[in-house]
């Protein structure tokens, strides 16, 4: 099954309004390149100015609370980040489950009420050092997955981030060889709860994905497509990344 790459960066709690024009400069690259789908989750703050320049790239968030409203300080619902110009939203990056403490339920949670609101989501998973090294990372991933895997997951709706904690943000990525078995053993676990929709859906890789290793990655067959934190703070480093998934 083709399923289109699908490329986006992730700017985490980096960039303020002069970041802008690596937005627009985003955004050209992504029209250049129609065959690769292109998005940057940048902070809140950011959503609606930099939705105003994307562009060909589209403009997500990066979590979302499960409720509509409420009594939830600090939080962001779905319908919210949709309104300032979100299409998509990540949720479940290991970032928010170590540091907000957000469990799989939560996650899926999350998930259910951005598609409630009409965004795309990318769903992140990976496992840590300890688990990688245990040899079981299969295992705990796929369990992960199926724990954090919304009701009605779709392709239409839902993308996979697989992303080894031990590989984001320090240069380190598992061989291709594990990539391209844990893509798989993730696309079986879906299979087994969604069945034949498995095929159709996109899952990513993410974890210090860089222009030296992106045209690898993406060779993988299960591999659709990367979420990147630090290279995509910049055209320049994040441009070479979205032509090397383009066919
Ligand atoms: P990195 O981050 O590309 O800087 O490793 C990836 C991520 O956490 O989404």
């Amino acid at each position: 099954m083709a399923r289109r790459k699908l490329v986006v960066g992730n700017w985490k709690m980096n960039g303020m309004r002069a970041q802008l024009p690596e937005v627009e400069a985003i955004g050209r690259i992504a029209a250049t390149n129609p065959s690769v789908e292109v998005g940057i989750c940048v902070p809140a703050t950011l959503i609606e100015p930099a939705s105003r320049v994307s562009g060909a790239a589209f403009i997500g968030g990066q979590d979302c609370h499960m409720k509509a409203s409420g009594a939830h300080t600090g939080n962001l619902c779905a319908g919210m980040i949709k309104e300032a110009g979100a299409s998509w939203v990540i949720v479940g990056h290991s970032e928010r489950r170590q540091d907000q403490g957000e469990t799989s339920a939560d996650i899926a949670a999350k998930a259910t009420a951005a598609h409630g609101d009409e965004l795309k989501v990318i769903l992140c998973v990976g496992e840590s050092l300890d688990v990688r090294d245990a040899g079981n990372a299969e295992e705990v991933v796929s369990a992960q997955l199926l724990a954090s895997l919304p009701a009605g997951a779709a392709a239409d709706w839902l993308a996979i981030a697989y992303e080894p904690i031990w590989a984001i943000g320090t240069g380190r990525i598992p061989t291709i060889e594990a990539v391209d078995s844990m893509h798989k053993a993730l696309r079986s676990a879906l299979a087994s709860r969604i069945g034949a929709e498995a095929d159709a859906m996109r899952i990513l890789y993410g974890g210090s994905v860089s222009a030296a290793n992106a045209a690898e990655l993406f060779a993988v067959p299960d591999v659709d497509g990367g979420l990147v934190g630090g290279a995509s703070l910049k055209a320049e480093s994040f441009g070479p990344i979205i032509e090397a998934a383009a066919v």
